[in-house]
């Protein structure tokens, strides 16, 4: 499943836990700073796949959303950077938050909404997408090119 060749991968889903399961070991292809772009509506999962990626990583506290902090920080194997944009009106209020020096410090950053600030966001990114229909998650990643 981790064949790190295969560029882009896809996954269906039945349950939370099974989105849990799978980016928790996903995780075991993510290193110190990596920065993924989560894309998917309200209610896909975006948060399901954080928190099991995070796992992956060592966080063992819990993760609440970030949707009104905009950002939540962990110390795991390497620092752990959760943001959700939801809430985001304007790009350059990332700036006055100090977006850029948490990206690119060297820990892992994952972004919900990542649409809402796309020119801020470097190309190299790894991208996570959620799409569901008849509660069937699709879970598509592209990895770095
Ligand atoms: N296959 C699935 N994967 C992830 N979440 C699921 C799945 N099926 C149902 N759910 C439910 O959908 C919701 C996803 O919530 P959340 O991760 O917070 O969404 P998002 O962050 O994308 O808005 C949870 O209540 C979860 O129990
Ligand atoms: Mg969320």
């Amino acid at each position: 499943m981790l064949n790190p060749g295969q560029n882009n991968m896809t996954f269906y889903s039945k349950t939370e836990q099974d989105t849990y399961n799978y980016a928790k070991k996903l995780s075991k292809n993510i290193k110190s700073g990596d920065i993924l772009l989560i894309e998917g509506d309200l209610g896909a999962g975006k948060s399901v796949f954080v928190r099991g990626a995070a796992k992956g990583l060592g966080i063992k506290v819990p993760m609440p959303s970030p949707t009104f902090t905009i950002l939540n920080e962990y110390n795991g194997k390497y620092k752990i950077y959760h943001f959700d944009f939801y809430r985001i009106n304007d790009p350059l209020e990332l700036y006055e938050i100090g977006f850029e020096d948490y990206i690119y410090s060297g820990g892992v950053t994952f972004i919900e909404w990542p649409s809402k600030a796309v020119d801020l966001l470097p190309k190299n990114s790894i991208k996570v997408n959620i799409t569901f229909e008849n509660d069937i998650r699709k879970i598509e990643i592209k990895w770095k090119q």
